[in-house]
């Protein structure tokens, strides 16, 4: 199981004086103690590279505590590199017709920066007055519909983004979506049954968030994005049958057609 950090591991006292600025958030990443054996056996392995041991239980550890299948989680160097792989995975990157992605106008720079990078305009729309998010139902009949090609549902102060809704807008319009889950780890982690499927959620792991690395960041669960990548290839005649689907399987496959 992964445990989030309790409060009792903070070591910094809370000098604060009535009438004085309270923080809406204090980081509290695991004290230096709880990281050095993780240290030690990255010293004693010696193996420092992307997809390391590490990174590997991190994955399986983070899939069993959103009960997900092992495999169905992909981790990323951040939040914001999660949600551009989830794009670009799910749909890739914008076309002349359809330019623009639409992301509520409540959100962090980040939506508009990860949609930019990959070649997308931001079009913000207003999120509802009552859940602070996007509102599937109202976009269906959006003036620039036919212009979208994608949307990104963000989560307001880390409510978690239900995937009904937005399972429902994608099979009506034929528009992909990713959800920006940045700031959602617990409330996935309490529903996965609402709230982790066929959308992919991309999570922040800055050390603002509930579970925090620091910097990092996952993809739960990519199976649409695994999908996605099955559907690329299949005109060059490669078949992907597992996950995780990893960059020199791809191209051994590639070589060996
Ligand atoms: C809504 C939202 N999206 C994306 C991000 C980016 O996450 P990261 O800082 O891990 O890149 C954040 C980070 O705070 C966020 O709040």
């Amino acid at each position: 199981m992964i445990q989030p950090h309790s409060a009792s591991s903070a070591t910094a006292a809370d000098n604060s004086e009535p009438g004085e600025i309270v923080p809406v958030l204090r980081p509290l990443l695991p004290l230096a103690d709880r990281i050095l054996p993780y240290l030690r056996r990255i010293d004693e392995t010696r193996i420092y590279s992307n997809h390391g041991p590490l990174s590997s239980e991190l994955e399986r550890r983070l899939a069993e505590h959103l009960r997900l299948p092992q495999g169905a989680l992909a981790c990323a160097s951040s939040g914001t590199a999660a949600l551009i792989g989830a794009i670009l995975a799910a749909t890739g990157r914008a076309t002349s017709e359809r330019p623009l992605a639409i992301i509520p106008a409540f959100t962090f720079a980040a939506t508009a920066a990860a949609v930019e990078q990959c070649g997308y305009q931001p079009y913000l729309a207003d999120v509802a007055a009552d859940s602070w998010m996007l509102d599937a139902e109202r976009l269906l009949s959006h003036p620039e519909r036919e212009r979208v090609g994608i949307v990104v549902p963000v989560a307001p102060f880390g409510r978690p983004v239900p995937q009904e809704p937005w399972r429902r807008f994608r099979a009506m319009t034929g528009i992909p979506v990713v959800i920006d889950g940045a700031a959602s780890f617990a409330g996935l982690a309490d529903r996965p049954d609402r709230f982790l499927g066929e959308i992919p959620v991309a999570i922040s792991f800055h050390a603002t968030k509930v579970f925090a690395t620091g910097e990092g960041g996952a993809v739960a669960p990519p199976a649409a994005v695994a999908n996605a990548v099955c559907d690329a290839l299949a005109p060059f005649g490669v078949e992907v049958n597992a996950t995780p689907i990893r960059p020199e399987q791809l191209v051994r496959a590639l070589k060996g057609r």
